[in-house]
């Protein structure tokens, strides 16, 4: 039976009790409308703890002015069959008022500097700092020893490595792999907005980080790869915010050292749709 709670002490006296009886817990955070992807990650949390807390929350902080907040799509009866089948033990289920009992506007905010301020930090300002700020209270709120995030969101990911390692939480990380559709598409809360014309090319994102990956491979210059991946995407249709290849923490490639870790990453929007995907390698 998974039960659901909104009250933090009503969560705390289930974690007190789990951590009591010696048992490992394990956390997945999510904005809900939960698809395979989440459930994926919900299933390796299962794999490698005792009892899985799953939270939904759709984080006012990390949504600019302009960006889809009120429009995000909130499923949460769907939710909670998807979790109660992938094994989760307990959904947490915050008001804002819990999360920000002073209000979004006047909450104590983390900021994680250097691996914020590049790409979906500088397309998306004050992104992170509302990721950081929501992650950190999650973690105090649940005190997981285990949580599980997607290699789909690369940043997010390296975002919430930094922050756990600075401040010291005591909580091990682990990331799950990117789960696609059939064709490629990366799995995304953001793909129902895609139109029937529009679902097809989207995958072309997939297909030109692979291009990526290959050329790269094939010993084609950095500068040229970016370039040709971005012209393919805006052939498609797409306006590219970027396509680019960096080291794992984010970091610009020095041109001379020629192999190693990389990843390639793009945002792009089709439509009004911001879809972001990215693809590790060894160079
Ligand atoms: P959300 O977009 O709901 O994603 C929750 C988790 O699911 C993230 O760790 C994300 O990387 C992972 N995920 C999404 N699509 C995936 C896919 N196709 N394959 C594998 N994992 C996937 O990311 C957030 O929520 C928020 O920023 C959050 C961390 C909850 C803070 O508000």
């Amino acid at each position: 039976m998974m039960e659901s709670v909104s009250d933090i002490r009503e969560l705390r006296g289930h974690v007190a009790q789990w951590k009591r009886e010696g048992l490992r817990v394990g956390f997945v955070p999510t904005m809900g409308n939960l698809h395979a992807g989440h459930h994926s990650l919900v299933r390796l949390a299962r794999e490698n703890a005792d009892r899985v807390i799953v939270s939904v929350f759709v984080n006012p902080t990390q949504f600019g002015p302009n960006e889809d907040f009120a429009r995000y799509p909130r499923t949460p009866e769907a939710d909670r069959d998807g979790l109660a089948a992938s094994g989760a033990d307990l959904l947490w289920l915050p008001s804002v008022d819990t999360m920000y009992p002073f209000g979004p506007e006047a909450a104590v905010h983390v900021r994680v500097p250097v691996v914020t301020e590049v790409l979906e930090g500088a397309h998306r300002p004050g992104h992170f700092d509302g990721v950081a700020t929501v992650v950190s209270r999650l973690f105090h709120q649940v005190q997981p020893d285990v949580a599980v995030f997607g290699r789909k969101d690369y940043q997010q990911l390296a975002v919430i490595r930094r922050m756990v390692r600075d401040m010291a939480f005591p909580v091990a990380l682990l990331a799950a792999p990117t789960l696609r559709e059939d064709d490629g598409l990366a799995m995304s809360s953001r793909n129902q907005f895609l139109g029937p014309a529009e679902r097809p090319v989207a995958a072309r994102i997939h297909q030109v980080l692979q291009a990526m990956r290959a050329s790269i491979q094939a010993g084609v210059a950095r500068a040229e790869v970016e370039a040709e991946a971005r012209s393919q995407l805006e052939a498609a249709g797409f306006q590219v915010d970027y396509a680019v290849v960096r080291m794992p923490e984010l970091t610009e490639p020095d041109e001379r050292v020629k192999a190693g870790p990389r990843v390639a990453l793009v945002a792009a929007r089709l439509g009004g749709t911001r879809l972001i995907d990215n693809l590790e390698f060894e160079a």
